[in-house]
């Protein structure tokens, strides 16, 4: 397919509506995980403009960055450290309203002001996480998770 996007709605629900069919079609042809994983990234971060976007994959007792769209950050948290750390031990998503209320939370940059962070759980263990940041408090809904966790089903699907 043409590596292009065609977002056309406004609202965040109809936007994911938008993106995640084109998404399903540019990931599932390719079995590169760091392809795959930059490609998201890079999706969610052009659609809706996300302060920062990106993954951190598990590697040996921590979770390590892995593609991401934004400045740069932190490069290896542990497992229980920062809402990733959370998301990983919990293996589950977690919504952050005010970064600066989660006790233990990471802060790669002083404009983040919320955040979801959402497993990759495949055969039951988490492999990785998706981690969005917004520079908006209480940026993330329900919405958002359904949506991101449809794409890191999809992922944990397709990565070999
Ligand atoms: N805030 C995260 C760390 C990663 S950066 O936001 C990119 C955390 O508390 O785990």
């Amino acid at each position: 397919m043409a590596e292009t996007l065609t977002i056309t709605s406004t609202s965040r629900q109809e936007k994911y509506v938008d993106l995640i069919p084109q998404l399903k079609a540019l990931l599932e042809n390719e079995t590169d995980l760091i392809a795959n994983l930059a490609n998201t990234a890079a999706a969610l971060r052009q659609t809706f403009g996300f302060f920062w976007v990106g993954f951190y994959w598990v590697k040996g007792n921590e979770l390590v960055l892995a593609p991401f769209q934004g400045d740069i950050a932190c490069t290896r948290i542990p497992f229980h450290k920062g809402v990733c750390g959370a998301c990983y031990t919990q293996a589950q998503t977690l919504i952050v309203a005010d970064v600066e209320k989660f006790e233990g939370h990471i802060a790669c940059s002083s404009l983040s002001k919320s955040e979801i962070v959402v497993p990759i759980i495949q055969h039951k263990k988490v492999i990785g996480v998706l981690d969005v940041d917004s520079d908006v408090l209480d940026d993330f809904s329900d919405i958002d998770k359904k949506y991101l966790e449809e794409i890191c089903n999809f992922l944990a699907n397709i990565i070999q």
